[in-house]
């Protein structure tokens, strides 16, 4: 698959590796603004068309970008490989470009392989959402995962996470919402560290940033949110899907109740917390395997709050795509275009 580095529509959005801190800052500035204001959505999507092109499956990252579509007016086309003839072995940039070239605006790309989004990116001449893209990124998680964090913290105006810590907790190896919240966080300024036994978090994801820590109950009174990753056994076995009343020991796990034992988020271990701290999850959560209900469910929960932010996050992204060849757009847009000509 092509890299992000080829040649694409600059108003993309294909990871957060990489974005400086202007570009993030813009996206979460205009999500505040949707935010304090629901009913002034500008309607630069009317009678334009947002196209989903999922080839994984989704429920609230897909339903978050369609209800963000139409909130900016726009036209939502939903593509599955299921039924599509990328089933029939048409590639996905063949797929994409046929797409655009009835008119879609803007293509949302979700794929099994790392680096989809980037070669749908190169291969067309509208922009790109990454939707999730193997283990590489999902830039909009990251979006709405700082969002909240900032917006817990007080951070909305300036978007300057500095002073706060961010544990990552679980599956990060295979994560692409690690992957993303580790950039846009160390952009942002704040500290990032991953928690995990070596095979679910290896030494080399200190190269995007984030320190490394073993023990969750050392890690956890550091912190001011905690970001619960689901373990993502799809990712580590083809077909490792467990037999019906089996414990899903793969190669990285040895059983999940010693998982369970060193770091499931439980009620005893989130009283260790800092008071102020909260919890997150991206979804969809393994309830009672690294997060108990009663924490998912419990007052230093953000889980909903983030899903709600994904919809403002979402809107930024689309409305940056959609105003980028525009000569009148918001200003935080106009004055990334300026930067770029
Ligand atoms: C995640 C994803 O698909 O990357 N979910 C999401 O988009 N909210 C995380 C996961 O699958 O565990």
């Amino acid at each position: 698959m092509t890299t992000s580095q080829a040649p694409h529509h600059p108003a993309s959005l294909l990871g957060l590796q990489g974005l400086p801190r202007p570009s993030l800052v813009r996206y979460l500035a205009r999500a505040a603004a949707f935010d304090r204001d629901a009913t002034s959505v500008p309607s630069v999507g009317a009678r334009r068309v947002v196209a989903n092109v999922f080839l994984e499956d989704s429920t609230r990252t897909r339903t978050s970008f369609s209800i963000a579509a139409r909130r900016l007016s726009s036209i939502v086309v939903d593509l599955a490989s299921a039924g599509s003839s990328v089933s029939k072995g048409e590639t996905l940039v063949d797929t994409a470009r046929n797409i655009e070239a009835m008119g879609a605006d803007v293509l949302v790309v979700r794929a099994r392989e790392s680096g989809a989004a980037a070669a749908v990116a190169a291969g067309v001449r509208c922009p790109v959402i990454n939707a999730g893209d193997g283990k590489h990124e999902h830039p909009t998680q990251g979006l709405l995962d700082l969002y909240t964090i900032a917006k817990e913290f007080g951070r909305l105006g300036s978007f300057d996470l500095s002073g706060l810590r961010v544990l990552i907790v679980g599956d990060a190896n295979s994560s692409r919402v690690a992957r993303s919240l580790i950039a846009g966080a160390t952009t942002l300024g704040a500290s990032v560290c991953c928690v995990a036994p070596p095979a679910l978090a290896s030494r080399s994801l200190a190269s995007l940033g984030t320190e490394i820590e073993r023990s969750l109950d050392d890690a956890l009174p550091g912190a001011d949110a905690v970001v619960m990753l689901r373990i993502q056994f799809e990712r580590h076995l083809p077909d490792s899907k467990p037999a019906e009343g089996q414990a899903r020991a793969t190669p990285t796990i040895a059983s999940i109740r010693e998982y369970r034992a060193g770091y499931a988020l439980t009620p005893e271990r989130a009283s260790l917390m800092k008071p102020g701290a909260i919890v997150m999850h991206p979804g969809p959560m393994n309830r009672n395997l690294e997060l108990d209900a009663e924490v998912a469910d419990g007052p230093r929960s953000r889980i909903m709050a983030q899903v709600h932010h994904g919809v403002l996050v979402r809107m930024a992204a689309i409305e940056r795509c959609l105003t980028s060849d525009e000569a009148a757009g918001p200003a935080e847009w106009t004055t990334q275009r300026e930067a770029k000509m």
